[in-house]
């Protein structure tokens, strides 16, 4: 009965958590080099931040490495898919957004992707979930959610800059 009950919490505690590479490596993942992040492909530094889409909703870029979140302050708009692709530079880290069930896993060599939607603006401490080494406790960035019609259209220099908000 009690073996039961724990195959059946198991599956019910990892819901909320999207564990997308988990979900890739069945699919087929999708790879990256860790090594040369910040020289070619999508995760050069000039691309991390936000970016408008077409239809309406945003991509935002990030890269994990001890200790930090690249950028260190990400701005979205409030009611729009933010669509997340993320990857790390060394160690396994876990990027969550405080006040949320949002909790996204980050290997190396991999991109995670996750759908989120932030209601209503605010602010979000984006904490690292995942112990990573001797500076995991204070590995945090922020996310800031501004009404719509407030986000303005970004341009390539400011896409992470969240110090005018
Ligand atoms: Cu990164 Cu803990």
């Amino acid at each position: 009965m009690l073996t039961v009950l724990a195959l059946c919490l198991i599956p019910a505690t990892r819901y909320y958590q999207i564990d997308v590479p988990l979900l890739r490596f069945l699919r087929g993942s999708r790879q990256v080099d860790p090594l040369s992040l910040h020289l070619s492909g999508e995760f050069v530094e000039g691309n991390l931040g936000t970016e408008q889409d077409p239809d309406g909703s945003v991509t935002v870029r990030m890269v994990a490495q001890q200790y930090l979140f690249v950028p260190h302050c990400i701005l979205v708009p409030a009611g729009t898919p933010v669509h997340l692709r993320i990857t790390s530079a060394d160690a396994v880290h876990s990027l969550a957004f405080n006040g949320t069930d949002y909790n996204v896993k980050v290997l190396p060599g991999t991109i995670s992707e996750a759908q989120l939607r932030f209601p209503n603006p605010g602010e979000y401490k984006m904490p690292c979930r995942e112990f990573c080494g001797a500076g995991h406790y204070a590995m945090r960035s922020r996310l800031v959610v501004v009404a719509r019609d407030r986000f303005p259209a970004l341009g390539a220099g400011e896409r992470g800059n969240c110090a005018a908000q």
